[in-house]
């Protein structure tokens, strides 16, 4: 993340000071390393503190920023769409699925734990995230069944399961845009989506300001898995900490392979702008979700 020109909202360091922050909290969260079954709780830990950027957290607490809230209301809430997003990716990596042996600049978690244990230690952290979630407070519009539903819609077999699902049924096929498509809103787009629209609830957000993070969450999501598609072409596995290459070599769908890199790049700026587009009745409040959205757009890794 380069640095700011003087004058201009510095994201690095905010973000640096959030990353903190949650890693905190989920150290909290989450069962010691030694508590028995120690092999569960240290490979849960071993994914979540491998290193990922933390973006996911760091959208759930710039909505609740952009809508008056604090840091401290959202944490919860934060850690819980960290836990569900480690858990997609460990089980993303193994054998079954994508079968990756580098994550986060380290070996993946069943390659230093074993498939059995990897698939455990998702499905830990995925209802991990339920109990984190459950210690967020409940605000007056919002409740504890709106919270949880939020959640789970999101990571559900109606949204993120159901964009694994069609991506794998997607491997080798020439599909069209409007497939690729409902793949990136499902597997990528819905967490993003969610994880700005906790971050407004625990503001205790309008109407009006939840359908706005909607919107800036739905595009910003799907640019985010344009740019993915894109860095896997154009990238190191040294610089994205996750092997390069890998979508060409299992023939997945992806944005280069349909529409070619330039035009990918022109849609994932398309996207960006229609985020920023959103933000619009936030009257220049969401400075960090702005700069967020930026910095999506223009990440190497
Ligand atoms: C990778 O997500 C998986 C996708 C949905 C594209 P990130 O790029 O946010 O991965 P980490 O959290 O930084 O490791
Ligand atoms: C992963 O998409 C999406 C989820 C884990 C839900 P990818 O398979 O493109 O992610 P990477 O490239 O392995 O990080
Ligand atoms: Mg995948
Ligand atoms: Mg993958
Ligand atoms: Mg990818």
């Amino acid at each position: 993340m380069s640095k700011p020109k003087s004058g201009a909202f510095d994201l690095k360091s905010w973000v640096d000071g959030r990353s903190k922050a949650v890693d905190a909290a989920l150290d909290k969260f989450l069962p010691k390393a030694t508590a028995r079954p120690a092999t569960i709780h240290k490979a849960m830990r071993y994914s979540i503190f491998a290193g990922g950027k933390r973006m996911r957290p760091a959208l759930v607490l710039a909505a609740a920023e952009a809508c008056g809230g604090t840091d401290a209301a959202a944490m919860p809430l934060a850690c819980a769409v960290e836990c569900i997003h480690t858990y997609s990716l460990i089980h993303d990596d193994l054998p079954a699925m994508d079968d990756d042996d580098l994550r986060r600049g380290k070996p993946t978690n069943h390659v230093v734990f074993g498939e059995g244990i990897a698939v455990l230690a998702g499905d830990a952290l995925l209802t991990q995230a339920f109990e984190v979630a459950a210690q967020a407070r409940g605000w007056p519009r919002y409740s504890h069944r709106d919270l949880v539903l939020e959640i789970a819609k999101a990571s559900g077999s109606l949204q993120l399961i159901a964009g694994q699902v069609a991506d794998l049924e997607g491997e080798g096929k020439d599909l069209s845009v409007a497939q690729l498509r409902y793949i990136h809103e499902r597997k990528t787009s819905a967490l993003l989506c969610c994880s700005v629209r906790l971050g407004g609830m625990s503001a205790d957000c309008t109407p009006a300001q939840l359908k706005a993070l909607t919107d800036f969450g739905y595009n910003v999501g799907l640019a985010f898995q344009v740019i993915d598609d894109i860095l896997d072409v154009t990238q190191s596995s040294e610089t994205l900490g996750k092997t390069a290459g890998k979508d060409v070599a299992a023939q997945k769908a992806t944005y280069p392979r349909l529409v070619g890199l330039e035009r990918s790049k022109k849609i994932a700026a398309q996207l960006t702008a229609k985020a920023f587009d959103a933000l619009k009745p936030f009257k220049g409040r969401a400075v960090a979700l702005e700069a967020l959205a930026r910095y999506l757009l223009e990440r190497d890794r």
